[in-house]
C-alpha cells in the first residue's frame, strides 16, 4: 500500500486517510457503496472491484484508514472480531500449536477450545506477562503466540517486545488483540508483533452500534493468504457498517484520552474504598507491570476491574448503579459494568477462570466519556 499517509498525525490520519472529497461528487464524507457487483468494461476488466464478498470500496476505504491507524502496510475488515479470529486461525494447520495469554477474552478461549481443537491444533495458556512462562510452553510446534494486552478482565499487561523476540527465536508469529488498547494508546507492529487483530465492535466503532473486526500487518505474503482465506471463508462486513466504522474512527483519540483520564481517577477511587479488595488498572503505581505499560502505552485505557468481598455483593453493586448501565461489550461513549465470570467470561469453565484469577467478586468497568465525578458518585452509591 503506497505511503498515503504524509507524516500526518494519528487523528489527521483518522479523519483523512481513505477518505477525503468524492472525486465524482465533492461530497466530503464517504459514500456507502451497497452495490454487490461491479460492471466489467470487458471480460476479466474492470475497476478494481468484482463482487462485494471479494472487495467493495467503502471497506477498502476503512481498511485504508485502520492500516494508517496501525501504522501498518495492510489491513484486512470482517464482520466480527472473532471473524478475523477465525480467518487468521485458518492458516494454521492441524497438529500446530498456539501459546495463549491465559486471561484472553472469553470468545477467544471458546473459538480455541470449542472449535478448533476438533480440527487437531493444540493450544497452552500461560501467564503471558512472565516471558519465561512463554518460552517454556513453546514446542517444535509451536507456530503462533497469541497476546492480548491489557488483559481482559485482569489487565494484565505483557511485554509484547520480550514475547516477539522468544517468539520469533522459535520460528512461531505473534498477534496481539490490540481491541483494548486500540492503535492509540499502543501499536504492537511497532513491538515486533506479526499480526494485530481487533474487535472494531469496540473502541474503533465507539458507539455500541455496530459489530466489525479488523486485523493488520506488514507481511505482504500474510496479507495475500488472509485475503485468499477471508474471501474463502465469507466474513466480511457490510458497506453500511464500514461506514459507520468510518464515522466512529474519527474520534478515537478524543475518546480514548478522555475515557483515560476518567478510568485512572476511577480506578483511584476505588483503591481508596474500604469495600473495594483489589483494583486492577495498569495506570495505578501498584500495578505489578506499570512500567512496561508506561513504556508501551500511550496512556492506560479506559477499562478499570477491581474486586468485591464474593458474587453477593458484586450482583449487588452492579444493580445499584445508575449511570453504567449493565452490560456486556467495552470501549463505547456511555460507561458499561459486568460480571466476567457470570457474562463475558462464563464460556471459560470455572476451574480455568479460578486458575486464572477471575474470582465471582470480580466487577469489569467499561468507563464512558461522561462527567468523572458523576461516574465515581454513581459507583461509591453502589458499593455503600
Ligand atoms: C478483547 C476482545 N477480543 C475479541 C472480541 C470479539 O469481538 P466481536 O464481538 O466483535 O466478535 C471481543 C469481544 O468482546 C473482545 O473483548
Amino acid at each position: 500500500m503506497p505511503d498515503k499517509t504524509k507524516g500526518w498525525g494519528f487523528s489527521t490520519r483518522a479523519l483523512h486517510v481513505g477518505q477525503g472529497p468524492d472525486p465524482a461528487t465533492g461530497a466530503v464524507v464517504q459514500p456507502i457503496h451497497m452495490a454487490t457487483t461491479f460492471a466489467q468494461q470487458g471480460v476479466g476488466e474492470h475497476k478494481g472491484f468484482e463482487y462485494s464478498r471479494t472487495g467493495n470500496p467503502t471497506r477498502n476505504a476503512l481498511e485504508e484508514c485502520l492500516a494508517a491507524l496501525e501504522d501498518a502496510r495492510h489491513c484486512l475488515a470482517f464482520s466480527s472480531g472473532l471473524g478475523a479470529e477465525t480467518t487468521l486461525m485458518l492458516l494454521l494447520n492441524p497438529g500446530d500449536h498456539v501459546v495463549y495469554m491465559e486471561d484472553v477474552y472469553g470468545g477467544t478461549f471458546r473459538l480455541f477450545d470449542k472449535v478448533l481443537k476438533r480440527f487437531g491444533m493444540t493450544f497452552t495458556a500461560v501467564d503471558a506477562s512472565d516471558v519465561d512462562q512463554v518460552e517454556s510452553a513453546m514446542t517444535d510446534k509451536t507456530r503462533m503466540v497469541w497476546l492480548e494486552s491489557p488483559t481482559n478482565p485482569l489487565l494484565r499487561v505483557v511485554d509484547i517486545d520480550a514475547v516477539s523476540e522468544v517468539a520469533h527465536s522459535r520460528g512461531a508469529m505473534v498477534c496481539v488483540d490490540n481491541t483494548f488498547a486500540t492503535p492509540y494508546l499502543q501499536q504492537p507492529l511497532h513491538l515486533g508483533a506479526d499480526v494485530v487483530v481487533h474487535s472494531s465492535t469496540k473502541y474503533i466503532g465507539g458507539h455500541s452500534d455496530v459489530v466489525g473486526g479488523a486485523m493488520m500487518t506488514n507481511s505482504d505474503e500474510l496479507e495475500k493468504q488472509l485475503r485468499f482465506h477471508q474471501n474463502a471463508v465469507g466474513a466480511v462486513p457490510s458497506p453500511f457498517d464500514c461506514w459507520l466504522l468510518l464515522r466512529g474512527v474519527k474520534t478515537l483519540a478524543l475518546r480514548v484520552e478522555r475515557q483515560s483520564e476518567n478510568a485512572l481517577e476511577i480506578a483511584s477511587a476505588l483503591a481508596r474504598h474500604k469495600a473495594v479488595k483489589r483494583v486492577f488498572y495498569p495506570g495505578l503505581d501498584a500495578h505489578p507491570n506499570r512500567a512496561i505499560a508506561g513504556r508501551q502505552m500511550r496512556m492506560f485505557g479506559g477499562m478499570v476491574s477491581f474486586e468485591v468481598a464474593d458474587e453477593a455483593t458484586a450482583f449487588r453493586t452492579l444493580e445499584r448503579l445508575k449511570i453504567f448501565a449493565l452490560a456486556e461489550s467495552l470501549g463505547a461513549v456511555e460507561s458499561l459494568a459486568e460480571h466476567p465470570a457470570r457474562m463475558t467470561h462464563a464460556s471459560i469453565p470455572a476451574s480455568e477462570r479460578q486458575r486464572a484469577g477471575v474470582g465471582d467478586g470480580l466487577i469489569r468497568l467499561s468507563v464512558g466519556v461522561e462527567d468523572v465525578a458523576d461516574l465515581i458518585a454513581d459507583l461509591e452509591n453502589a458499593l455503600s
